[in-house]
């Protein structure tokens, strides 16, 4: 059997080591020592100011709109993950959907202005597969209309465009370390931003507003994350390397075995490094997809629909909308399995199958 991904996991004598560290001071959660550790070597690792390790990355999104006082519109895409509309709509704001560029999949800044209206309170753009959106588009858009920007970065950890990191970009950044990402701490999130007196707010919001032990500056909730979840972050720092190049490999491995196929791939930001989070296809048609997907699920190989169905006329708490790009782009795309221990034969293999398919 071959799934979609497989979550990366360190030695375990090197988890160990640091459970064995956590034993001895119970200290647990709370922002403990294990906790500063990690947002202190992530802090080096992807060269940015200011970060804060957070429970996941929604609540790192949910956090982010209550700390810029965000009201009413928040202009969104609607090719993302639930969480990037569903954070909006918790946080009792109104998502204004504009549609996707149809080569980088990212929202399109050329449509945002017209969407903008004397309610919009921010920009709200997904990183898609972690292929940085048109930054300095956005910005100039922002600056113009006094409007704030979030950048839902879950899927770009470690991507830098025009020689610093995507997470620098916008007021501030977010990023999830789910199991399922490629650098992960089991369950967390990542806030990052360059604004020092934003970053206290949050820190103040993270930990349910408290200021002291008997006060309080904000209104907060628990967004702290364990001592056992930054431990796996931790253990997993030194393998950062390692699975980005594997990853890249499998990557141009799939683009070499999968020559012949009829498929489109998002078109990377110029300025952008990648970091191999996803392997989308965009194939000609939802039927030839869907047969792919079929098949390959035949042999035991799974393959993903991300992101299928469009936000903007699924969810049940918002009106329907219709998107001509990302309707048409959520009926064609499928993510490959791709993760670290993925072999050069099974990426031989799903490949050697889909041209098989479409050669039938
Ligand atoms: C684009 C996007 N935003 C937000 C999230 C939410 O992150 P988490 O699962 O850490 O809450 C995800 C998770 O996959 C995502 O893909």
């Amino acid at each position: 059997m071959i799934p979609i991904t497989k979550p990366f996991l360190p030695p375990q004598e090197d988890y160990k080591k640091y459970l064995s560290g956590i034993w001895k001071r119970q200290w647990l959660t709370n922002m403990g020592p294990l906790a500063s550790e990690l947002e202190m070597k992530l802090k080096d690792h992807l060269h940015v100011k200011h970060l804060l390790f957070v429970t996941n990355g929604t609540i790192a999104l949910q956090m982010a709109i209550k700390a810029l006082d965000l009201k009413s519109e928040i202009i969104t895409t609607p090719f993302s993950f639930v969480a990037t509309t569903s954070s909006i709509v918790w946080e009792g704001c109104k998502p204004v959907f504009v549609d996707i560029d149809k080569e980088s999949l990212n929202i399109d800044p050329t449509k945002i202005e017209a969407a903008i209206t004397d309610e919009t309170s921010a920009i709200l753009a997904t990183h898609v597969y972690g292929n940085p959106c048109d930054v300095l588009a956005i910005e100039k858009i922002a600056k113009k209309h006094n409007l704030k920007v979030i950048y839902d970065g879950a899927h770009a950890f470690g991507v830098e465009v025009y020689g610093k990191s995507v997470f620098e970009y916008g007021d501030i950044s977010t990023c999830s370390l789910h199991a399922t990402k490629l650098y992960h701490s089991i369950e967390g999130g990542l806030i990052v931003t360059k604004d020092p007196a934003l970053l206290k707010r949050l820190a103040y919001i993270r930990n349910f507003g408290f200021s002291g032990t008997e006060s309080f500056a904000e209104l907060g909730i628990n967004g702290k994350n364990s001592e056992y979840h930054a431990a796996m972050g931790l253990a997993n720092i030194p393998h950062i390397e390692a699975v980005h190049n594997k990853r890249r490999e499998l990557t141009e491995l799939y683009n070499l075995k999968l020559k012949g196929l009829k498929v489109k791939t998002p078109s990377w930001h110029n300025d952008g490094t990648k970091n191999y989070a996803y392997y989308p296809l965009v194939f000609e048609s939802e039927e030839l997809m869907l047969e792919c997907m079929k098949r390959l699920a035949a042999s035991e190989i799974f393959t993903r629909r991300y992101f299928y169905p469009s936000l903007a006329n699924t969810l049940p708490y918002l009106d329907p909308q219709n998107f001509e790009i990302t309707d048409d782009i959520a009926k064609r795309v499928l993510c490959l399995p791709l993760y670290f221990d993925l072999t050069v034969e099974e990426v031989e293999l799903i490949s050697r199958l889909l041209l098989r398919i479409q050669n039938n």
